[in-house]
């Protein structure tokens, strides 16, 4: 299959079935498929969107390209979940069927009203000389799922000053009003954040770009505008931003910001704090997060990132969903974990404490939950997807005197990404003991250092013959191993 543009533009018809069946067929027999994070049955998977609690259910949606591994034309799938842990397919929800979206659906929110889903998102189109046009539409979903576009847009051109790249609206609720925030970029090509009112969801009025007084790079994706305990968080992606303002290695960060108080009436953050990556590995961006209305403020990420190439490209389907996060304040630190519901996963159980003069060696199914308790003061190396002969894994190695964690994913027969470099690093405090929780599962892991207070999500390729896991340091580690379900 050759992805020129007309392939990846295709109208979603005009995809026969045995195209569908091939492709399904040719996914089966893929050796890195997820057991337990939420990935495309074919094509490709990026933002999560919609991620929302409506008339007793979860709600998520992702990007969606079907028919291949590529950023083709984009939809809206739609996945459902009584715990957050399982989910069910309920299928396409949102397709580029209208002149406002021809060529994609992209990123958005939800929120409920009554017993019905807003959905709100940018429509993506291209002109006849391939010129972009955005706009922000939405649509209802009502209680049996079925989903009705609004005819008109609620937005329909970027602010005066600004380009066509303007989208991602995620909408909230605040105080007696609804806002949009809004991905956007200047006519000098700045990234900006932009604020949009509503009383009503459907009539919108421009507020303004949410003053940083920093650099934003040249345009920023997936804004986030969150509530917790009190304070505020601003999650972003900024493209190209400058590395002076927060070093990062990856293509795009996903970045946030935390504050005292978001001040509508000048449109800014009050005593904003240093901007911070969310997440120190080599794999996840377009974060989405949402106030729950059980009072939690729950995160899901896309495991993957723009623009780079991975090994299932060639299989036809590409990328996941990160575990559903709860986001909370400690000590005016943000700390992201997997939600107390993850636990539903476990199957089996089993505990060490390793001697320093021990190694665990474990052959697994690559399935698995590891809890690490690691001393003050020591370090050692933690293999992933290692083979018998420890020359292929995905290495942690860990110094709890300096603080430090590194991931290497340079011992593998699937080199990814190599411009952004094959090492990341993470710190925490130095001469303190480190707990470490890693979810493994065939081709992603994602590990939290002190119940997430520091986050690293990377994707790695093993061979049939890496399954073992190994553990060393120079002190008595305690361990505990759960097998997880698929
Ligand atoms: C981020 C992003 C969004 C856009 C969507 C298109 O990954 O580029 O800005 O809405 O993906 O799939």
């Amino acid at each position: 299959m050759k992805w020129t543009q007309a392939a990846r533009y295709r109208p979603y018809q005009e995809w026969s079935e045995e195209y569908v069946k091939d492709l399904k067929r040719k996914i089966t027999a893929s050796k890195w498929r997820l057991n337990y994070h939420v990935q495309p049955e074919t094509g490709l998977l990026n933002d999560p969107n919609g991620f929302s609690y409506s008339n007793g259910k979860w709600h998520l949606f992702y990007q969606s390209f079907p028919f291949g591994a590529i950023h083709g034309l984009k939809s809206w799938f739609h996945i459902t979940s009584k715990d957050l842990v399982h989910w069910e397919v309920e299928g396409p929800a949102l397709e580029p069927d209208s002149v406002y979206d021809s060529h994609g659906v992209y990123s958005g929110s939800a929120i409920p009203v009554e017993e019905k889903l807003f959905l709100a998102y940018t429509g993506n189109v291209r002109d006849e000389t391939w010129e972009r046009h955005s706009y922000q539409l939405g649509a209802w979903m009502n209680n049996n799922g079925t989903v009705t576009k609004l005819e008109m847009p609620l937005i329909s051109a970027p602010p005066l000053g600004y380009t066509a790249h303007f989208r991602d609206p995620q909408i909230i609720q605040y105080e007696d009003e609804y806002l949009m925030v809004i991905g956007g970029q200047t006519n000098d090509e700045k990234g900006n954040i932009l604020i949009c009112r509503s009383q009503n969801l459907i009539d919108w009025t421009y507020r303004g770009p949410l003053a940083l007084n920093q650099d934003l790079g040249f345009m920023v994706e997936c804004p986030n505008l969150l509530f917790i305990d009190g304070k505020v968080a601003l999650l972003f992606c900024p493209q190209g931003m400058d590395k002076s303002v927060l070093e990062y290695q990856n293509v795009y960060p996903n970045t946030y910001i935390l504050a005292e108080d978001y001040i509508i009436e000048e449109n800014r953050l009050e005593h904003p704090l240093q901007q911070q990556l969310l997440d120190e590995g080599f794999d996840l961006y377009a974060t989405q997060a949402f106030n729950a209305p059980d009072g939690r403020c729950l995160s899901v990420g896309w495991i993957g990132l723009p623009e780079m190439d991975y090994p299932t490209f060639n299989e036809g389907w590409a990328h996941s969903l990160s575990l559903i996060k709860e986001l909370t304040l400690k000590k005016g630190k943000l700390y992201q974990y997997p939600i107390a519901e993850t636990k539903q996963l476990r199957k089996t159980k089993e505990t060490f404490i390793l001697e320093p003069t021990e190694q665990l060696r474990k052959t697994t199914n690559n399935c698995y939950e590891l809890q690490l308790i690691i001393p003050k003061n020591s370090h050692g190396e933690i293999h992933l997807f290692s083979d018998k002969t420890d020359m292929y894994a995905l290495i942690l190695s860990y110094d709890t005197e300096e603080g430090k964690l590194q991931l290497d994913r340079r011992n593998t027969h699937y080199p990814l990404n190599l411009a952004f470099g094959e090492i990341r690093e993470s710190l925490v405090a130095p001469s303190e003991a480190m707990r470490l929780s890693i979810f493994v599962d065939q081709s992603t892991c994602e590990i939290f250092i002190n119940h997430g207070e520091r986050v690293l999500t990377a994707n790695y390729y093993p061979e049939e013959n890496q399954k073992e896991l190994v553990v060393k340091g120079t002190k008595n580690i305690s361990i505990t191993y759960y097998s997880l379900e698929k």
